[in-house]
């Protein structure tokens, strides 16, 4: 994709790399029900305020010229939780996907989904699906929110299908791997964030982070913004990625200055 100028002069403004921004940004949205609680308030409390911090990576993910935003917003683990904090969490998804949909159409964003959706509520599903419905042919950023998603079940998901397919185990490459995940024809995440002080992975995405850097922040979810969302890209920008082989010239001469 071409960059424009005035996404040239706004990556100059945060002081970022345009040449280098990542393709796709992953987020494990931590920290809702902590920050609820400093404020001595329940923990739905802390996943209402979270929508504004969704709002604002949307807004920076777009601004910066990320072209794919994964959302970790619900995983298979937290079923576990109390079923009221469960119910609040779907009703959110609803009314949150009610109130904002119109307004990310009107931004090009394309809502996708990856995780077992069939087991949400059906008012859930139903949402989810009209929103992907609408937005199918958007193609400024895709948002894409992990449901009732775990890394596992996606790869135990992927080698059911695979041992039905009938594919010979000696012809098994990485790329039919990447063909049954959820998160087919999507480009693995460069970077992936996780707020809240947190440093796991909590079984999010751990095939496609095979390379990714990551950036932790001790920002609590609610409390995330556009500028956190720019420290991240900065200090992925600062990274020297790789992959197993040795830096390549141009840019260890330019690292020693
Ligand atoms: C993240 O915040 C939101 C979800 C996992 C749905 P938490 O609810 O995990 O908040 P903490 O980690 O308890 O503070
Ligand atoms: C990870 O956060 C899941 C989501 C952000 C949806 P958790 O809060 O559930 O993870 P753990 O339990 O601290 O590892
Ligand atoms: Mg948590």
């Amino acid at each position: 994709m071409s960059i424009s100028p005035e996404h040239r002069e706004f990556c100059a403004s945060k002081n970022l790399d345009a040449d280098g921004i990542p393709q796709h940004v992953a987020i494990i949205m931590d920290g809702n029900g902590r920050w609820a609680a400093e404020r001595g308030q329940q923990r739905v409390f802390g996943h209402m305020n979270g929508v504004n911090a969704v709002r604002s990576a949307v807004e920076a993910a777009l601004r910066s010229g990320v072209r794919y935003l994964t959302l970790y917003a619900f995983s298979t683990e937290n079923w576990s939780r109390p079923k009221e904090e469960v119910e609040a969490l779907m009703d959110l998804l609803v009314s949150t996907l009610v109130k904002e949909v119109s307004d990310l159409e009107g931004k090009g964003v394309r809502l996708r989904a990856m995780g077992d959706l069939t087991a949400l509520p059906e008012a859930c599903q139903a949402e989810i699906n009209k929103s992907i419905e609408s937005t199918k042919n958007l193609d400024s950023l895709d948002l894409i929110l992990a449901l009732n998603y775990s890394s596992k079940w996606e790869l135990v998901e992927a080698t059911k299908q695979l041992m039905k397919s009938g594919l010979d185990p000696d012809d098994l490459e990485a790329s039919h791997i990447d063909a049954h995940l959820a998160s087919a024809g999507i480009p693995d995440p460069e970077l992936m964030i996780r707020t809240s002080g947190e440093h796991r992975i909590s079984n999010f995405m751990l095939w496609q982070l095979a390379y990714a850097e990551f950036h932790f922040t001790p920002v609590l979810w609610p409390d995330f913004g556009q500028e956190d969302f720019y420290d991240a890209v900065r200090d992925y920008q600062n990274r020297d990625r790789r992959f197993g082989g040795l830096l390549d010239t141009n840019h260890t001469m330019s690292k020693q200055g």
